[in-house]
């Protein structure tokens, strides 16, 4: 086993990879050609959430809402309950094509997978919005009972399609702090370097209580310490490049603040955990600062 049901049915379908292939370069471009503003907006970054799951929100309640409108139509023939049906039909759609672009916005990262699990969602997601928008012009041109029809096997398809969205996040981890797995580090101070040792530019790697730290001494001189791990997919931030008091994560830029941990640009949402620092003897000592993720979970 080792599997879930979805994922044995999705890693059975190797069409998804081909059409993975040719459209995952055509988003990646696009979002790139938006510039930075737009890919942080879309990562919701600014924000500090994913902004694809709180949108999905929009079309499953609104078509939830539909299908019970549509349901009292059909009982007591109420033409207001027929318009309500239509209204909230047409709040999902907007919701949907939403979701759909921050979706495609988070998938341009994916490998594996978890990028085949993300083509399946997709085409399930735009299944279910195509026939949205085929039974709202059915409603429209006298046509209900067909767009009734239209609507209830599209919600089907988004129903299966939100299934397929919680494996990504829940069983491959996709918009999931993962500084949140990483161990605490140590509560009192540690001495884990020569304060020589660390250069006026550029990073060093350090380990305390179990912990991977970046250590950086800023413009003002003071020393910054921040979790070593990109909490967006893992990267190494000590391989990052460092452009004054900020850090850029070698997987997928990510820019975080070497003094906060938060970071400045996407793809990445959360702040990266921050150690308290302070120099005694020569040494750099470090420990865990109070507000991190570690101290909210455990
Ligand atoms: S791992 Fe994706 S930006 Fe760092």
């Amino acid at each position: 086993m080792g599997q879930t049901i979805s994922q044995r049915i999705v890693d059975a379908l190797p069409f998804l990879d081909d059409m993975a292939d040719r459209v995952q370069p055509k988003v990646q471009q696009a979002v790139q050609a938006g510039g930075t503003s737009l890919r942080n907006a879309l990562d919701g970054t600014p924000m500090e959430l994913p902004l694809h799951p709180a949108l999905t929100d929009v079309p499953l309640g609104s078509w939830s809402a539909a299908l019970i409108f549509d349901g009292l139509d059909v009982a007591t023939g109420s033409k207001a309950m027929r318009n309500a049906a239509d209204a909230t039909l047409a709040v999902g759609i907007a919701g949907g094509v939403a979701a759909a672009v921050t979706g495609f916005s988070d998938w341009r990262y994916l490998s594996g997978g978890s990028r085949r699990m993300g083509m399946a969602h997709a085409l399930l997601n735009s299944a279910g919005l195509g026939l949205a928008v085929a039974s709202l012009a059915l409603r429209a041109t006298g046509h209900r009972n067909a767009g009734r029809l239209a609507f209830l096997a599209g919600f089907s398809l988004t129903g299966s399609s939100a299934h397929l969205g919680g494996e990504l996040s829940y069983n491959h981890g996709l918009r999931v702090n993962r500084n949140a797995f990483e161990p605490r580090g140590p509560e009192s101070f540690v001495t884990v370097m020569g304060e020589g040792e660390l250069p006026e530019t550029g990073t060093r790697q350090v380990s305390a209580g179990g912990v991977d730290v970046l250590l950086a001494r800023a413009t003002s001189g003071e020393v910054c310490a921040i979790a070593a791990t990109c909490n967006h997919l893992g990267g190494p931030l000590s391989e990052g490049v460092r452009e004054g008091d900020t850090v850029v994560c070698p997987w997928h830029n990510s820019r975080f603040d070497l003094h906060t941990g938060q970071p400045i640009d996407g793809p990445a949402i959360f702040p990266q955990s921050r150690y308290e620092t302070r120099v005694r003897d020569g040494n750099i000592e470090v420990r865990a600062a109070k507000e991190n993720i570690q101290e909210k979970v455990r």
